[in-house]
């Protein structure tokens, strides 16, 4: 694919609330990391969950480690499992990393693809300082810059039609990087949800909720999405679907409450 111009992406942004950008990382590397990830959701609870720290008190994606959501613990939940990326794993807990082979090869797997994210959101943000000075220094000046993968599976025995119920992303921006088959739509609005075909080596960038607290400016609106269920044939597999995203935000922006971001503001 070809490099994007910084005006078609702001074009793109604008017409259809996402652009596509090229990815370095390949479907089969991205692949790779979500088996990996398949495996450590084999190992014991106590093991799964011994990677946990924020990355900032006031996010509520700044939560680092594995995540069981369950629809019966939250009107907003859907039922999946998903694991929070980041790099700081790596230092933070090498010990355990040594003694957990099984944590330790997903983990080594899941590197290179926040790296290539971290890369590929610095390309995208950049152009966009100039006229929201600060904006770039704000997420990747911090000394944990969020930039957080999440891994997730969503778990085929309750997977109904509607995979993700539709919502706003939490943080500022977002990186749609890979998943296992079509389902995602994006839209102003219910109405206008429209499903995206993600191709291999190409990541989608959108913008979530906070946006407008590092980008000054009226014209953009972030993105209303969804995840539908496309593929019937999804019994006896281990899961109906997986994707890969990343998720952006700066270290001083309060997160908004669930509520405000499973509500579509530009609707009514
Ligand atoms: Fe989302």
């Amino acid at each position: 694919m070809l490099q994007k111009t910084f005006s078609d992406l702001k074009q793109d942004l604008k017409k259809q609330y996402y652009c596509k950008v090229p990815f370095a990382m390949s479907h089969e590397q991205i692949q790779g990391a979500v088996e990996a990830f398949m495996e450590f959701l084999k190992q014991p609870d106590d093991i799964k969950h011994h990677i946990h720290y924020k990355i900032s008190d006031i996010h509520r994606r700044g939560d680092v480690g594995f995540i069981h959501r369950d629809p019966e613990d939250d009107i907003y939940n859907d039922s999946k499992d998903y694991f929070h990326y980041h790099d700081s794993i790596r230092e933070q807990y090498a010990d355990f990393l040594r003694a957990h082979p099984g944590v330790n090869n997903f983990i080594e797997k899941a590197s290179p693809i926040w790296k290539a994210a971290q890369e590929t959101a610095q390309n995208i943000l950049k152009p966009f300082d100039a006229d929201s000075p600060g904006l770039y220094e704000r997420i990747f000046g911090a000394k944990l810059p969020h930039v957080i993968l999440r891994f997730i599976c969503y778990n085929w025995e309750s997977a109904q039609k509607r995979l993700a119920k539709a919502h706003y992303d939490a943080g500022s921006f977002t990186l749609a990087l890979a998943e296992s088959e079509r389902g995602l739509r994006i839209g102003l609005d219910e109405d206008s949800l429209t499903l995206v075909e993600h191709h291999p080596n190409e990541a989608l960038f959108f913008l979530s909720k906070n946006f407008s607290k590092l980008i000054n400016s009226t014209d953009y609106k972030p993105a209303w999405h969804d995840v539908i269920q496309l593929n019937d044939q999804i019994i006896g597999k281990p899961y109906a679907r997986w994707s890969v995203v990343c998720f952006l935000d700066a270290n001083d922006i309060e997160a908004e409450s669930r509520e405000s971001t499973h509500t579509c503001a530009a609707a009514g």
